[in-house]
């Protein structure tokens, strides 16, 4: 495969590149930029954040989780691109200097790329924009401090003139049947060469798919990267539904889904860190099928409806209904997740995420509830869980225990005790089943006293 991109501020072209050589591998063994460091190769350390920048602006991603083809067209900063030509440091690595923002200095380069990504974008959430970055000498506040004093520096003008200077991706090869790789930019091209292809490895963001390679070194064999097929991207709105393309990263998810429902946006904030949710996209999110990731069980508590298309032909069926056991969804060969559409509505919904870290953990139970009340009666009722099943799964007893009944503490604890038919939980490493089964039915009581005005958010852990 035939790749080019820009690499600080100068054109690469590469030829005949192996589809799974991470971003990471190749700067480190291939460039010599050994700036951008590998710490856990599995996207939780940050230690080989990069600043990735295109038609969409510029990004913090994770190199060690991005294969080459992710990268095509567009142009990658890394910590050696991010002081000027002249040798003029970045604000932000000056602000590391002044506050003792490093140590050791083995995580610095990723912290002050992801520092440089959120300065660029004007975002002064630093716990949020660093949760990604992990170090272990300096402590957190020096960094924060740093970040702090970064935020009012303009923006150097040579990364202000990578922002300006992008354009859609160009098509880099014709697909052909017997191509083994292919990066196809529409849903048309996509649905033409997976039918004829259904063995073929889907890599979206990579979240998952990058694992695959790095830590357990499987072949992919014949592999399509989705990224480029700008029309399975975005979200659009109509008066009653919400469309959301199946490439989708969770980061536009959050920020669209916000004003609708502003807990599924403050849950997402939970999902990995800056750079994974960057990467991730809510397609990937449902086509892995995972019992814990955080997307299905909010989009199934809105009534979602997923559309999958082979070849030329759609189907649409309830989010729900997509898992069908662990590790077994409704997906025949050769198809793919298109879109994910959500009836608009008022907002009753409420998520509960549930992980040992506030930050970048992955759930033990994700609840997600939706209760309609009419002069406090329910009318309706949505309970989605995730970590509680083999599969995203509602809670069937739980919900009939509710509706038609006043929106009470008395109804709630009865609905509490229907749950107990409808989860046997797992014990993991996450959690045992029995504190499973505690806490997703106390998120019933959390619902309540919410509606109810009582706050019950107890943020212990802020940097
Ligand atoms: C450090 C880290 C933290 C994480 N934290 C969280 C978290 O907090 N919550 C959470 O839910 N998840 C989390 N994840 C998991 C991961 O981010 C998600 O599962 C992610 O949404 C997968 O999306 P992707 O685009 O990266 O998919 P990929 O890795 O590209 O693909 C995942 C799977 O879906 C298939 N696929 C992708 N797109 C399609 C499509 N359109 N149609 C059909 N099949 C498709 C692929 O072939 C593959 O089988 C984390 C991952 C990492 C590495
Ligand atoms: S090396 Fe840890 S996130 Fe990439
Ligand atoms: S300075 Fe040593 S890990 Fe952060």
């Amino acid at each position: 495969m035939d790749i080019s991109f820009h690499l600080n501020g100068t054109p690469v072209s590469l030829k005949g590149i192996s589809p799974t050589t991470t971003l990471l591998d190749w700067l480190r063994e291939t460039r010599h930029l050994t700036g951008t460091k590998e710490g856990c190769n599995e996207g939780d350390c940050g230690a080989c954040t990069v600043m990735i920048t295109d038609d969409q602006g510029s990004r913090a991603l994770n190199g060690c989780i991005l294969f080459l083809p992710q990268i095509n067209g567009k142009h990658v900063t890394t910590v050696e691109g991010l002081s000027a030509p002249d040798g003029t440091l970045h604000p932000a690595q000056t602000a590391m200097i002044d506050h003792h923002g490093s140590q050791c200095g083995f995580c610095t380069p990723g912290f002050v790329v992801s520092m440089a990504c959120a300065h660029l974008n004007g975002a002064t959430d630093h716990d949020t924009q660093l949760a990604g970055n992990l170090c272990r000498c300096t402590g957190y506040a020096p960094i924060i401090r740093a970040a702090q004093a970064t935020t009012d520096a303009p923006v150097p003008d040579h990364l202000l003139f990578l922002a300006l200077n992008t354009s859609a991706p160009q098509p880099t090869q014709t697909p052909t049947s017997e191509q083994s790789t292919l990066q196809p930019t529409s849903a048309d091209a996509l649905a033409a060469w997976y039918a004829a292809h259904p063995d073929a490895t889907l890599v979206a963001g990579a979240t998952d798919v990058g694992l695959w390679v790095t830590k357990q070194h499987r072949p992919l064999g014949p592999t399509v990267f989705l990224n480029h097929c700008t029309d399975l991207r975005g979200i659009t709105e109509t008066d009653d539904t919400i469309s959301i393309g199946a490439m989708t990263s969770i980061t536009d998810l959050e920020t669209a889904i916000a004003p609708h429902h502003p807990s599924f946006a403050a849950m997402l904030l939970r999902y990995g860190s800056v750079q994974v949710r960057n990467a991730a996209t809510i397609g990937g999110n449902i086509a892995n099928g995972s019992p814990i990731g955080d997307g299905p069980p909010a989009l199934i508590a809105l009534g979602a409806t997923l559309h999958l298309r082979h070849k030329d032909t759609r189907r649409s069926l309830p989010l729900e209904d997509f898992f069908i056991a662990y590790g077994k969804q409704d997906r025949a060969p050769g198809e793919f997740v298109e879109a994910i559409t959500i009836p608009k509505q008022p907002d009753t919904l409420r998520c509960y995420k549930l992980s040992k870290r506030f930050d970048q953990d992955i759930s033990a139970v994700c609840g997600c509830i939706s209760i309609t009340r009419q002069d406090d009666m329910i009318t309706n009722a949505r309970l989605a869980y995730g970590g509680m099943a083999g599969t995203p799964k509602r809670a069937a007893q739980a919900e009939a225990a509710l509706i038609g009944n006043p929106f009470t503490e008395a109804t709630m604890r009865a609905a509490m005790r229907a749950m107990t038919d409808d989860f046997q939980p797992l014990s993991d490493m996450r959690a045992s089943a029995a504190y499973r089964l505690q806490t997703a039915q106390n998120m019933l009581l959390r619902y309540l006293h919410e509606a109810n005005g009582v706050p019950t958010d107890l943020r212990e852990v802020r940097a």
